[in-house]
């Protein structure tokens, strides 16, 4: 099962099964009891009584933070309900165009790049160990003039890691359970689980499908998938993601440079996630510190994942500038140094070899490339759904449709398509309850599945 993101929960939830399971098959085998008195005869029998909840327990209390997580993470409940179809239609050719995760190869020129870092380690002149808990000088060189040239961000401001995942949840150790933060609603689901787990939010609040103590920014067709600052309550940190996953929305320089603007008014830093920088097809800002001012009040994280098909390989990058500070005036940037330093050892060897083939004027075209690929499919999926009448958004900067099914829960849509398509999608409101009538479709995914999957569509929906 390969799931977007990897969730925390995704394993949590599978072993978690999996140990209760366990557990139960030991006791009723392992746990032998002597009858009772007066049997006259002593034999062992092996009891099935012991329940779950008589099973031996720590005296360890659960982390109430993580209690207060939703059980049902939307990637896993996606991949339970795609089990439970293919029971139903062994026979079935289930497409999947819900997970985000890459299926194309990796270009040759970075995977050679990888393959000779490799080989190098077994020299003993070319063996390296642990390097800089930072990431490569080189690499970090690479990064800032290939994607922040001219913005003023240096190889130091740069931090390479294992994926901007990770670092979405370091960047919530920085922060600390006592910060505020906000959220576009919809959005991807790491910033809203992190920062429960962290305790900077209350509990969930099922009537509203929203976490106490978290500023939803509405983002819909309404409001042109922007938020309304106006209306935003201020909080210390604001995650924002653009392109953004699910709508595939990108924000304009405008109205980045008023999200800035609000940033600053209130004192917060902005955590912009560029994931889809590459994916842009128009001219809005590839990265935050495009906007003057920026640098005083962002952060930005980013990721090979889906430019080259890192999604395994696992790379990606943090910057924060020496310009971001602190209320007290200490440097973001330090005590970021200080919390990737204790919890990671830096990203693999090998991992960073190919992110600097990525960067070469080779890769950088193979990148296109396989980000071209990817961006015809969007045109496929794009075509399809607004020929069958739907309202269709995204597509244009991301690799995500954003189909509209107004008046229809997003599970019941998910449930049709995947009823009488047998294609999988994402259900929209699993990435907040700003999403409730959407459904994502992904454009991860070989030309010949999405044209299937298509087709199959274009019947059901004619
Ligand atoms: C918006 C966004 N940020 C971050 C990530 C995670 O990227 P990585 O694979 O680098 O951890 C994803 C993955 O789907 C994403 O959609």
């Amino acid at each position: 099962m390969s799931l977007e993101n990897h969730h925390p929960l995704t394993s949590i939830s599978s072993s978690t099964s999996g140990f209760l399971g366990q557990n139960k098959l030991s006791i009723r085998t392992q746990n032998l009891s002597i009858p009772a008195k007066n049997s006259g005869i002593s034999r062992c029998i092996a009891t099935p009584t012991l329940e779950k909840n008589e099973a031996y327990k720590t005296k360890v209390s659960r982390n109430a933070n993580m209690a207060k997580l939703q059980a049902g993470y939307l990637f896993p409940e996606v991949a339970r309900r795609t089990e439970a179809h293919k029971l139903k239609y062994p026979n079935a050719k289930v497409i999947s165009l819900g997970i985000g995760d890459t299926t194309e190869p990796i270009p040759e020129i970075i995977t050679s790049a990888m393959a000779k870092r490799s080989y190098t380690l077994s020299t003993i002149k070319g063996y390296t160990g642990y390097g800089a808990e930072q990431g490569e000088k080189q690499l970090r060189s690479a990064i800032a003039s290939t994607f922040y040239a001219n913005l003023g961000i240096e190889a130091n401001d740069i931090f390479v890691s294992d994926g901007a995942k990770s670092d979405i949840s370091r960047l919530q150790v920085l922060f600390g359970s006592n910060v505020t933060m906000a959220v576009q609603d919809p959005s991807y689901p790491a910033y809203v689980d992190s920062s429960v787990i962290m305790g900077q939010t209350g509990q969930f609040q099922t009537r509203v499908e929203k976490y106490e103590n978290i500023e939803y920014m509405k983002c819909t067709p309404e409001n042109g998938f922007f938020p309304d600052l106006s209306t935003v309550s201020p909080t210390n940190i604001i995650f924002f993601c653009s392109p953004n996953n699910p709508t595939g929305f990108a924000a304009s320089r405008e109205q980045l440079t008023k999200l800035v603007q609000f940033a600053k008014d209130n004192g917060s830093i902005i955590v912009y996630d560029s994931a889809y920088a590459l994916y842009m097809s128009d001219d809005n800002p590839r990265s935050i510190f495009e906007i003057p001012g920026a640098k005083e009040v962002a952060i930005e994280t980013s990721s090979y994942s889906k430019y080259a098909g890192f999604t395994g390989v696992r790379l990606g990058w943090t910057v924060v500038p020496k310009e971001l500070l602190f209320s007290d005036g200490f440097p973001v940037a330090k005590d970021f140094n200080r919390i990737v330093c204790t919890s990671f050892n830096g990203a693999s060897n090998i991992a960073q070899a190919g992110g600097l083939a990525c960067l070469s004027p080779d890769g950088l075209k193979a990148m296109q490339e396989v980000v071209g690929f990817y961006r015809e499919n969007t045109n496929i999926i794009m075509e399809t759904f607004n020929s069958l009448g739907f309202k269709v958004y995204g597509g244009k900067n991301a690799p995500y449709v954003w189909v509209h099914s107004p008046g229809q829960s997003s599970w019941d849509v998910f449930g049709e398509i995947l009823e009488k398509t047998h294609v999988v999608t994402t259900p929209g409101s699993g990435f907040g309850p700003g999403g409730e009538g959407f459904i994502r479709v992904s454009a991860f995914g070989h030309r010949n599945d999405v044209l299937e999957a298509c087709e199959r569509f274009k019947q059901f929906y004619k």
